[in-house]
């Protein structure tokens, strides 16, 4: 990545404030940053500080001479691989939304060539506004990329969407844009999921309810930012996601044997829910009703397939991904089970929340020996493609 540029186009908010963290950030990432400063934007942050901080020349004047004679704006306009604007301010949109030029910002956005991705910042009012929503459907009808904004409590005292998103997801948003979309182009993803089936004789079996959903939507989250997906996958009433490759098996242990075959891999995200034990010994005719009662079924525990990914030295795929559904201390047992699997993060999520089982919404936290991060409640389609933008963002 590190022979990628992008032209920091920063307006006038508070929120520029937040501008100086990407720039640093973009630089940790080995990103070339070249800064546009609005004339609005430098009343919140200094030149000197962007430029310090990009190691750039900070451009803001299109009447200037010395800045045309050393690059004029349609050049600035084409430098980068990316124009990023952040903070883009109601009328930072309102101009490129209507093609004004009358200010260097404005122009370079009128005469770039490269994708734009902006990441508003308003008073929640501002942003509601018919005009600027009239103006984002347009900036999104040219091709405009958009990161946030964030609901939550804002620097005016409202409460709201507006808040510019935080740098680490603006971070994000531009590293998948600099690489097409795709930041996962390259590397291979082992996703498990629906539940798994130990049969007790030829017709009758021990499982479990799980709909397989979450792990599909891992598995079409991971492949949608260009990862090649084996979804190894119990019995499901579900169609495997288009361009995901699905290994159908019913066993724990014929899961465990599919995704040793799907090794190498950079990804492991274990989301199937694998029986713990077995029937001890498979009956290889019916169990007839004879006259000695119910037979009893003796139980043997199951491989486990985090675990057993987890530690399988030289094949561990890069990042080893389990789930944890609990119903008490939550983020105690799924640290427990962090360190018991050795696996490198846990998703865990509160399953005594009424609505979360069998529901379309979610609230996960992802604990890792880093720490934990407390996700906001969302649909799991949504929890799936965080997820997925989060796994990308480690491999950056
Ligand atoms: N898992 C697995 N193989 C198993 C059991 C579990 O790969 N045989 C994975 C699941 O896919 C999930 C994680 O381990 O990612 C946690 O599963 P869970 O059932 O919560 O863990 P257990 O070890 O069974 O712990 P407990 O039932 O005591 O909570």
């Amino acid at each position: 990545m590190s022979d990628k540029r992008v032209l920091l186009i920063v307006g006038g908010g508070i929120a520029a404030y937040k501008a100086l963290e990407l720039t640093r950030l973009l630089r940790k990432a080995g990103v070339g940053v070249r800064p546009i400063l609005t004339k609005a934007g430098a009343e919140f942050v200094t030149p000197l500080s962007l430029s310090a901080l990009a190691e750039d020349k900070v451009y803001s004047d299109l009447f200037s001479l010395t800045d045309e004679a050393e690059m004029g704006h349609i050049e600035l306009s084409r430098s980068a691989d990316l124009v990023v604007v952040a903070p883009a301010t109601a009328d930072l949109m309102a101009k490129a939304a209507n093609g004004l030029a009358g200010d260097l910002a404005s122009t370079t956005l009128l005469a770039t060539d490269k994708p734009v991705l902006m990441a508003p910042a308003m008073n929640v009012r501002m942003w509601e506004h018919a005009a600027t929503q009239r103006n984002l459907a347009t900036l999104r009808a040219d091709g405009v990329l958009f990161v946030g904004p964030d609901e939550g409590a804002m620097a005016c005292g409202e409460y709201g969407p507006g808040r510019m998103a935080e740098p680490p997801a603006i971070l994000a948003a531009i590293m998948a844009a600099l690489a097409g979309g795709r930041p996962l182009a390259g590397r291979r993803a082992i996703v498990t999921a629906g539940p798994t089936a130990e049969p007790i004789d030829p017709v009758r079996l021990i499982t479990n309810r799980s709909s397989g959903k979450q792990g599909y939507a891992i598995a079409q989250a991971l492949a949608a930012l260009g990862a090649d997906v084996t979804l190894v996958s119990g019995p499901t009433a579900l169609a495997a996601p288009a361009g995901v490759k699905r290994v159908d098996v019913e066993t724990a242990r014929e899961m465990l044997a599919a995704c040793e075959a799907a090794l190498p891999a950079d990804i492991a995200v274990c989301v199937a829910a694998v029986a713990d034990w077995r029937p001890e010994t498979l009956n290889g005719s019916k169990i007839k009703k004879g006259a000695g009662g119910p037979p009893a079924i003796g139980l043997v525990e199951n491989p486990d397939i985090l675990a057993t990914l987890s530690t399988a030295k030289a094949r561990r795929p890069r990042l080893v991904v389990g789930f944890a559904a609990e119903t008490d201390d939550v983020e105690a047992h799924a640290q427990a089970k962090l360190a018991r699997k050795g696996c490198d993060w846990i998703v865990a999520n509160d399953v005594s929340v009424e609505g979360t089982m069998g529901g379309d919404q979610n609230a996960v936290a992802i604990v890792s020996k880093g720490g934990i991060e407390r996700w906001d409640r969302m649909a799991k389609g949504e929890v799936a493609r965080r997820l997925a933008a989060r796994i990308a963002e480690e491999f950056q």
